[in-house]
């Protein structure tokens, strides 16, 4: 460990040792050692959450909250303290308040959906920003037309930040809700949230922040952000597919209405009416993702074993390294140049299409993602068809960046 900034940074032996803990690492790919810089759609696993899986298979399998028996009351109690973890993780006051859910997208439909039933009337406005996934477009377009609603934009400039002094000017008495992600999944931008909320609160407007590519980079605390809704998934913060987490203020949870029926979320049934049972559990409908909740539990003990402050440093290094090493190669272009951005390389190169430089990459062992990542809007206002996109996590290391310069070079040369 070495102290940088107050922070106790682990060393190069110590990085490399958690890259140890991630058994698909020491794949080859075509030939090549494995480089996968693909963190932003989805995170690499540590063991540590693999075995959690076989675990709970092994020893605990149950359903929660519905047996008297012994197995179901142990399954029950790692269901629930994982709900706890994910509270402590995002400085949430209540567990009442951390809704499982599939994942972000889940998250925001859940949202979405019911917010809009008890609070969306004809001629009112939700306001988003330009530099939003589908996921947080698409649920706000489908609400809004039903209920004759509309969805306003707020802008951004050519580097990728939004044009926050704006956002004033964009609320009325007409905007019911905010939907803003904290950062940008195909630019890397890091949007200022507490800017937003603090005006957002001044005139009563709840805010959602879509938080998938924030949770596994960034400390986020709830509280602090002063947001109303906070979505993220588990699979991109070493955590396993079809699990993620909502939070949401109670006030705000307790007057919206369920957004799924089924068993659990009911406290009584009748063939006239149902009642409804209380927070968090009107939200879940249905046997949850059990052991995907306890995977999220063991990949959050591991990023907090490395704290969140060290992966931030270790991320901007490596993503720093990289844009400094592509930067001279001939004809690269960097996309999204916020000042405050979060470790997500989105490039292109003159003359070439996104599609055949990433194949190329991946001939050569090097994962990226190319093309719109989901973000058409952002695509179009940049006015280009896509780009490529290296995001990295702590478990890279210096031989990626250099494999990927080599990789690309090489790329470049082929199609040129
Ligand atoms: N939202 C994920 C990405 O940006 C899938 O790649």
């Amino acid at each position: 460990m070495k102290l940088n900034n107050k922070i106790l940074l682990p060393d190069a032996s110590e990085w490399e040792r958690y890259r140890n803990d991630f058994p698909i690492l020491k794949k080859r790919i075509n030939g090549y050692p494995l480089v996968y810089l693909d963190n932003a759609a989805t995170s690499q696993k540590p063991r540590q959450v693999i075995q959690t899986i076989v675990d709970y298979y092994e020893t605990l399998n149950a359903n929660v909250h519905r047996g008297v028996h012994t197995l179901s009351q142990i399954s029950t109690d790692a269901f629930e303290q994982a709900r706890i973890k994910a509270q402590a993780f995002i400085n949430a006051e209540s567990h009442r308040e951390i809704i499982f859910t599939k994942g972000t997208s889940n998250a925001i439909n859940l949202v979405a959906y019911s917010f809009s039933r008890a609070f969306l009337s004809p001629g009112d406005e939700v306001l988003v920003s330009a530099l939003e996934h589908h996921s947080n477009i698409v649920p706000w377009q489908i609400v809004t037309k039903e209920r004759g609603a509309h969805l306003r934009i707020l802008p951004m400039n050519e580097k990728g930040e939004l044009l926050i002094g704006q956002f004033s000017n964009l609320i009325s008495d007409k905007t019911k809700i905010i939907a803003i992600s904290h950062v940008s999944n195909s630019l890397g931008t890091v949007n200022p949230i507490s800017e937003l909320t603090r005006i957002a609160r001044q005139h009563g407007i709840p805010v959602l922040i879509d938080g998938a590519q924030a949770v596994p980079h960034l400390k986020v605390d709830v509280q602090a952000l002063d947001c109303d809704f906070y979505c993220f998934s588990g699979h991109k913060m070493l955590g396993p597919t079809g699990i993620g987490i909502l939070f949401g203020k109670e006030e705000w949870l307790n007057k919206m209405p369920p957004f799924e029926g089924g068993g659990e979320m009911i406290q009584s049934v009748n063939y006239n009416d149902s009642t409804y049972n209380e927070l968090p559990f009107k939200f879940e409908a249905g046997t949850p993702h059990i052991e995907g909740a306890l995977g999220l539990a063991t990949a959050i003990d591991y990023l907090l074993h490395i704290g969140m402050d060290s992966i931030h440093q270790r991320e901007m290094f490596l993503y720093k390294l990289a844009l400094n090493r592509l930067s001279d190669l001939p004809g690269f272009k960097l996309v999204g140049s916020a000042s405050d951005k979060s470790p997500v390389l989105s490039f292109l190169i003159d003359g070439l299409h996104p599609y055949d430089v990433g194949v190329l990459l991946d001939k050569q062992g090097v994962a990226v993602r190319t093309g719109h990542h989901c973000t058409q809007p952002v695509m179009d206002f940049m006015q280009i068809p896509g780009t490529i996109r290296a995001s990295f996590s702590f478990y890279n290391n210096e031989d990626d960046v250099l494999q990927l310069e080599a990789a690309l070079k090489k790329a470049i040369q082929i199609l040129s």
